[in-house]
C-alpha cells in the first residue's frame, strides 16, 4: 500500500522537522519545503539518516522548493513564521488544489516582529488561522492544529510528546482528516477544538506555554481533563 503523503511548507524549521521526523517515523511520506529547493533538500537528506541512524529503515522524505511541495501533496502543513505567513501563502496559492487540506500552525508571536515571545500579536483577521483561511483558494480547507506542541518536544524520539492537540476549523470533515495525523505521534491526543475562529485561543496559549517553559526550564504541553 502506498505512503500517505504530507507536504510541510517551511518544513527546514524547528517545528516542520520535528512534525517531519514523528510523521516519517509513522510511515507517511513526507516532502519538506522551503525557499531555497537546495535547503529543502539538505534538510530532508539530514533528517533521514538521523532516522536511519536510529534503525528507523524505510522512512520517506524529500525536499522541493515550497510551490513545488504544496502541488505534490493533498495534505499540506504550514510552518513559517507569522510575519511570512502572507508572503508563504502567496507563493504557493496557485500550487494548493482544490479538495486539499491546509494545517495551519502559525503563532502569531511578537517576536515575529522583534518584541516577545510570550506574547501574540493582535491579527486583523481574528487569529493567523483565519488570516491563512483568508488567503487559501477556493476548495481548500484549512484547519488549524500543533500550535501547543514544542518543536523540543517532537525532535526528541526518545520520549512520547505529551501534548493534547486542539485542532480548530469550519468543516467536520476536514478536521477528521486530523486525527490520524495527530495519534501518529506517540503521546498526543485529538481534541475537537471547534469552529475554526477558536484557533484565536489556541494560538494565544502558545505564548502562555512559551512563558512557562522560560520560568520551569520546561517543555511544558497542555491537557484538557474530563473528555474520554
Ligand atoms: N518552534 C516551536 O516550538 C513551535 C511550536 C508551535 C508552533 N510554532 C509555530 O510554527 C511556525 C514555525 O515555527 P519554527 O520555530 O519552525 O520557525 P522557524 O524555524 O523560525 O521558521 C520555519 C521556516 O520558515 C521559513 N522562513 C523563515 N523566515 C521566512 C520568511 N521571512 N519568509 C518565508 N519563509 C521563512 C524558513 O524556511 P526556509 O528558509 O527554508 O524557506 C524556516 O526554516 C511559527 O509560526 C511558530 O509560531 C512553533
Amino acid at each position: 500500500m502506498s505512503k500517505q503523503h504530507i507536504a510541510i511548507i517551511g518544513g527546514t524549521g524547528d517545528q516542520g522537522k520535528g512534525l517531519a521526523l514523528r510523521w516519517a517515523r509513522a510511515g507517511f511520506q513526507i516532502t519538506i519545503g522551503s525557499r531555497s529547493g537546495e535547503r529543502a533538500a539538505a534538510s530532508a537528506a539530514e533528517m533521514r539518516a538521523l532516522l536511519n541512524n536510529r534503525g528507523d529503515k524505510d522512512t520517506s522524505i524529500d525536499g522541493l522548493i515550497n510551490p513545488d511541495a504544496a502541488a505534490s501533496s493533498s495534505i499540506i502543513v504550514l510552518t513559517v513564521p507569522f510575519d511570512a505567513q502572507i508572503s508563504t501563502m502567496k507563493q504557493i496559492s496557485s500550487s494548493l488544489q482544490p479538495g486539499s487540506l491546509l494545517i495551519d500552525v502559525t503563532v502569531p508571536l511578537e517576536a515575529a516582529v522583534g518584541g516577545k515571545p510570550v506574547r501574540t500579536l493582535g491579527v486583523w483577521a481574528g487569529s493567523a488561522a483565519e488570516q491563512c483561511a483568508e488567503l487559501a483558494p477556493a476548495g481548500v480547507q484549512v484547519v488549524s492544529a500543533f500550535h501547543n506542541v514544542g518543536a523540543a518536544a517532537l525532535a526528541d524520539l526518545e520520549h512520547e510528546v505529551d501534548c493534547d492537540v486542539i485542532v480548530c476549523g469550519d468543516d467536520k470533515s476536514a478536521k477528521a482528516q486530523i486525527k490520524p495525523l495527530v495519534e501518529a505521534i506517540a503521546g498526543c491526543r485529538y481534541i475537537d477544538g471547534g469552529a475554526l475562529a477558536n484557533s484565536r485561543t489556541v494560538e494565544a496559549l502558545t505564548a502562555l506555554l512559551i512563558g512557562f517553559n522560560i520560568r520551569y526550564k520546561a517543555h511544558s504541553g497542555i491537557r484538557i481533563t474530563g473528555i474520554k
